[in-house]
């Protein structure tokens, strides 16, 4: 038999991935993935790269991306510069380059519950101990031995939708502040928005501290492109370069290319205004259906931004024995207990409601409120 590593010996199937499959299959209706509308691709044009580019590149990006992506960090408040900034092969990447950085086997790492679960599963795999985040007192419940670092999402998290006050957020980082721990913000929504929210950085009030700040480009541009980006405090920028380096030398050279034309072209802020309005039209049509259909079977509050509804219903009900129905009528979405850290079962669930059609989003919740009444 294969002698593998101890951590591999707990590798599980990937649940969203799994369903991914599932939402391939002809005709299904998927609210299951975090995907962007097919639509907000179409007003993308993007020429074909210089040849040069088929080249080995910078494990830290190409310098004008760098350069680009720094700017638009700076006016986010963040203390950045270019030779702070390193383009991911997807933010993805930046959450496996920061739990290795971090994370041994028994380290305590303070998270969110329900929070991002892609993220949970490489901190999990690389041995991580769970401590919940209180957002309203975060750091109360560190005592003797505070967690080496927090990942959150303040802003439209994902599954929740939800979106940190200021005062939350001033919180968190002085908590971080003060106790040495790294605050690690993950923010690839923060321009889908629909109404007002603070979405100011967590890290920008990181001064003097240890914290790593990401974004993506897959929600705004194309997810397909595989390309996100981080800056961190200058003590664990070097690092994360160097792991970087040795997971795969550097991020796709055209992708990169491709994602600077679209930040310097000048209809760049009127597109994102056609996305913006696009997703708030859908989430309205959703939030509607949702209330015909499901009305007087779950709760849930209209998110302020990002691509998710998160469904509370009635206490009792196994969301994984209605997902096995839903799937056989076509329909899939992704149960809420996969994104508690603490595990364990949970009568909630994440809708997306940036993927179907109105029309589809309609049957599909139709399917999920008739299966629920019984
Ligand atoms: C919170 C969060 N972080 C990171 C990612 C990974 O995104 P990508 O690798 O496409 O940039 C996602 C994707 O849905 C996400 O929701």
């Amino acid at each position: 038999m294969a002698r593998l590593s101890m951590r591999s010996a707990d590798i599980k199937p990937s649940p969203v991935r799994e369903m991914l499959n599932v939402s391939q299959r002809p005709g299904m209706i998927s609210f299951a993935g975090g995907l962007p509308s097919p639509e907000t691709f179409a007003g993308l044009a993007l020429p074909p790269p210089p040849r040069e580019l088929l080249q080995y590149g910078p494990t830290e990006g190409e310098p004008a991306l760098r350069e680009r992506i720094a700017l638009d960090l700076a006016e986010l408040g963040l203390d950045t510069s270019p030779d702070r900034v390193m383009v991911l092969s997807g933010s993805q990447q930046g959450v496996d380059l920061a739990a290795k950085l971090v994370i041994d086997a028994g380290t305590a790492l303070a998270v969110e519950s329900p929070a991002y679960l892609a993220a949970l599963q490489v901190f999990r795999f690389y041995g991580a101990r769970f401590q919940i985040i209180d957002r309203s007192a975060p750091g109360a419940g560190w005592g003797e031995t505070p967690p080496s670092m927090a990942y959150v999402i303040p802003t439209f998290q994902n599954p929740s939708g939800h979106c940190w006050t200021a005062e939350e957020r001033q919180a968190m980082a002085a908590a971080c502040r003060a106790r040495d721990v790294i605050l690690f913000e993950d923010d690839p929504y923060r321009d889908l928005v629909y109404a007002p929210c603070d979405r100011r950085p967590v890290c920008a009030d990181m001064a003097g501290g240890s914290w790593i700040y990401q974004g993506s480009f897959s929600k705004t541009v194309a997810p397909g492109l595989r390309l996100g980006y981080l800056t961190a405090s200058p003590d664990l920028f070097p690092l994360l370069v160097q792991l970087k380096q040795a997971a795969d030398l550097h991020t796709n050279r055209l992708s990169q290319w491709m994602v600077l034309q679209y930040l310097n072209d000048p209809g760049r802020a009127q597109r994102m205004e056609q996305v913006r309005d696009l997703y708030r039209r859908k989430r309205d049509a959703f939030a509607d259906a949702l209330t015909r259909h499901l009305g007087d079977r779950a709760s849930w509050t209209l998110p302020p931004g990002g691509l998710f509804f998160w469904l509370t219903l009635a206490d009792g009900v196994d969301v994984e024995v209605l997902l096995q129905r839903c799937v056989e009528r076509g329909v899939l979405f992704t149960p809420g207990a996969h994104f508690l850290a603490e595990g364990g079962a949970s009568s909630t669930m994440r809708l997306n409601f940036s993927l179907a059609e109105p029309e589809a989003a309609e049957r599909g919740l139709a399917v999920i409120g008739a299966l629920l009444r019984g």
